[in-house]
């Protein structure tokens, strides 16, 4: 078989789950965002004793599957608003034991209100929409415990790189803008939807992971009691196209944004988070569940999170220092290491392997990258 041909004898495995498709959408490379939601239900399931799934569209139920066989899940609820799935779906999650499960094929806003009714209340509403994720936001929160986790995601690049501003405008509530760090930016407006979304009910929520995969944002945010909504955590990102730095900017200083440089006015991106993009305790835990179920490329992962998170909220891709300081791409564990020696923080960033997170402005990198040529 050729990797994504589909399997000869029509069963497709992924993890501890086999299934059939029977015409259900699924993406094989779209695995590691399921095996990082598997292993955050499993930290979930050991620290709080119950995980009660709801996942709002299942597709060929995949993700029921998983999170019953591997995180442990005491209940799952796979829903998925094509009825015609339905025969593909209960062959499938015929899998786990009777009483475990149940499928059902409504609107997955339907679902959310009625469970909101019935105060019937999940620690993990999984929301795996195509495009915006922004119709559900608000919605799947009315099914989510509080401490209870949302897993969302975003298909709509050309709204979240700044293709599309009028459209980011229209689902974020943001202007965004086409700059370097743009992978960045889409998790980051996702987050800020969900954070605003959240706040206008006096609630907070805190990113659990973030996730990006190449055309696909996703993050798992956490829903807690205290407020999480400041003029720290989100604002804007600000870019300048003359000298190429950046900068946060906070709401009190939208009216004089100008660039480090002196030279050039800075453009606006946002709001958007600014606060961190995943939990640190949660991600450790993860990692050693990964490293402990031998799931090596996703602990690697992991290992890769953790050390962006402390850093700013965007990073340099190494083509752009090449290209600004018109000299060869640097070599990334070189910069870092040197950046490192000149007293700076770096790491790479989670969603471009090519780049570098750091909090030297960008012209002392770009001289610690061209000394490093000499
Ligand atoms: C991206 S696919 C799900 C893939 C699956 N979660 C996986 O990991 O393989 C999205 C699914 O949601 C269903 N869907 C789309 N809009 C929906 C809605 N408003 N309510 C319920 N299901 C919906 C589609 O029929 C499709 O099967
Ligand atoms: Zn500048």
């Amino acid at each position: 078989m050729t990797p994504g041909s589909p399997p000869e004898d029509g069963l497709h495995h992924e993890g501890k789950a086999t299934f059939v498709l029977g015409g259900a959408f699924f993406r094989p490379q779209s695995a590691i965002a399921r095996d990082l939601a598997v292993l955050a239900a499993a930290v979930y399931r050991q620290r709080q004793g119950q995980l009660r799934v709801l996942d709002a569209m299942t597709g060929g139920g995949v993700r029921p599957l998983r999170y019953a066989l591997e995180a442990g899940a005491d209940w799952v609820w796979g829903n998925e608003g094509n009825p015609d799935l339905a025969p593909v779906l209960q062959a499938n999650l015929a899998a786990l034991p009777a009483g475990t499960y149940r499928l059902t094929h409504q609107d997955a806003n339907q679902v959310f209100f009625s469970c909101y009714q019935q105060r019937d209340f999940y620690d993990l509403v999984d929301i795996d929409n195509f495009g915006s994720p922004a119709p559900y936001v608000s919605n799947g929160l009315w099914a989510t415990k509080l401490g209870g986790m949302l897993y969302l995601t975003s298909t709509d690049g050309r709204a979240t790189s700044g293709h599309d501003p009028e459209r980011s405008l229209k689902t974020y509530g943001a202007w965004a803008r086409s700059h370097p760090a743009a992978h960045e930016q889409g998790l980051r407006l996702l987050i800020g939807h969900a954070a605003q979304t959240v706040a206008a009910r006096g609630l907070g929520i805190e990113p659990v992971f973030s996730l990006f995969t190449g055309q696909v944002h996703r993050v798992m945010v956490r829903l807690v009691s205290k407020p999480t909504l400041s003029d720290a955590t989100y604002g804007f990102v600000a870019y300048c196209h003359g000298c190429g730095q950046f900068q946060t900017v906070d709401w009190r200083h939208l009216g004089r944004v100008n660039c480090l440089c002196g030279e050039n006015a800075a453009v606006l991106s946002g709001p958007m988070w600014l606060g961190p993009l995943h939990d640190g305790a949660t991600l450790a835990a993860m990692q050693a569940l990964a490293e402990n179920w031998g799931w090596r490329r996703q602990a690697k992962l992991l290992a890769i999170m953790a050390q962006e998170n402390p850093l700013p909220p965007y990073y340099y891709p190494l083509g752009e220092i090449g290209r600004r300081g018109q000299m060869d791409i640097p070599n990334r564990d070189r910069l870092m290491a040197a950046l490192n020696g000149q007293g700076y923080r770096a790491a790479v960033p989670s969603m471009d392997w090519q780049g570098v997170k750091t909090d030297a402005a960008f012209k002392d990198c770009l001289n610690i990258a061209r000394h490093m040529q000499c």
